[in-house]
């Protein structure tokens, strides 16, 4: 896919994630939550959970219905719900104590700990509630497959995906994690939430659990999870806070271990290609048909050739 044709077609899901969002994320939620709860969700990041659901959607021909659609559409807000919350929790100080984040001052330094706070918890539950529309409300989304993209957010969301691996990286500051423990958690930490992105995608495209293109995507996925905190890794310890929209250099003062500090910059930048070589093998044995999926390998390109 071509960087032209790329643009245009993120664009487009984009601008409708954008809107979708702006109208679930209610400004009236009371006492200023909502004016929290929208400062940390609206208009920010780069929105690469939405791109692979949309993107695995497409690829498994979720466009085929407007309930399929929708479900995407709905798949796409509730991942990015769920990764913006954790954010701002992971902003707090009671974690990684940061001020900066998609170029603003984080959460809790804009409306208080405990408004923070709040909104994560807001927004956690929102996720769950744009999943489950009412009878009637859009396009009709089957309760089967509603069930099903919450039970995948939530598995990914809870101890076995971004909890437990917040909880494993508390728990191993200034540790020298092997680089099996390292890799565990930041397939929880990261990984879980990216490759339910994909997988949630697939869901509302039909693919069934038991299939090919099911287990092939689920692959896609766990490279370009991992692959993805892996280069975090990376530009914490090379780019600049103005590109990063956040504080760089936070994992070396923090004494967080990280594919940096075990690695060194080349080993951990080799290992994020091969994981995005192991992304585009999954892919081609997915059995889908490679014009589908050029958006999703023009999505791992790129995650692992991003600058920030
Ligand atoms: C940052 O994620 C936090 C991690 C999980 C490493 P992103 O880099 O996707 O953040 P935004 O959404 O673009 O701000
Ligand atoms: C955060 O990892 C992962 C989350 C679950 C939010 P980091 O702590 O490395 O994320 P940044 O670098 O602050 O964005
Ligand atoms: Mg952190
Ligand atoms: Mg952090
Ligand atoms: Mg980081």
């Amino acid at each position: 896919m071509s960087p032209e044709l790329f643009k245009a077609w993120s664009t487009q899901v984009l601008t409708s994630v954008e809107s979708a969002l702006d109208n679930w994320v209610p400004e009236s939620a009371p006492a200023g939550l909502g004016q929290a709860m929208r400062y940390a969700s609206l208009d920010g990041g780069k929105r690469l959970r939405a791109l692979l659901v949309q993107a695995a959607a497409e690829a498994a021909d979720a466009g085929a219905t407007p309930a399929s659609q929708e479900a995407a559409l709905r798949a796409a807000c509730a991942v990015e719900l769920i990764h913006a919350y954790s954010l701002v929790h992971d902003d707090l100080p009671c974690m990684d104590n940061d001020v900066l984040r998609r170029g603003k001052p984080t959460a809790h330094v804009q409306f208080g700990e405990a408004q923070a706070m709040l909104a994560g918890d807001a927004m956690q539950a929102l996720a769950f509630e744009v999943l489950t529309p009412d009878v009637g409300e859009g396009a009709g989304v089957p309760p089967v497959l509603q069930a099903r993209l919450c039970r995948l957010l939530a598995r990914a969301s809870g101890q076995a995906g971004m909890a437990g691996g917040q909880a494993i990286d508390l728990a191993s500051v200034g540790a020298a994690l092997a680089e099996t423990s390292l890799r565990d958690m930041h397939h929880r930490k990261t990984g879980a939430l990216l490759r339910a992105s994909v997988q949630m995608g697939a869901a509302c495209g039909g693919v069934p659990t038991d299939s090919i293109a099911w287990q092939a995507l689920s692959d896609y996925g766990h490279a370009v999870g991992l692959a993805f905190q892996i280069v975090d890794d990376v530009l914490d310890a090379t780019q600049a806070s103005e590109t990063l929209g956040k504080t760089a250099g936070k994992d070396a003062d923090a004494n967080k271990p990280t594919y940096v500090s075990l690695l060194g910059l080349e080993g951990a930048r080799q290992e994020a290609s091969d994981l995005l070589h192991q992304a585009l093998s999954a892919l081609q044995r997915s059995g889908l048909p490679s014009q589908a999926t050029a958006s999703l390998r023009a999505l791992a390109e790129r995650i692992v050739h991003r600058d920030h």
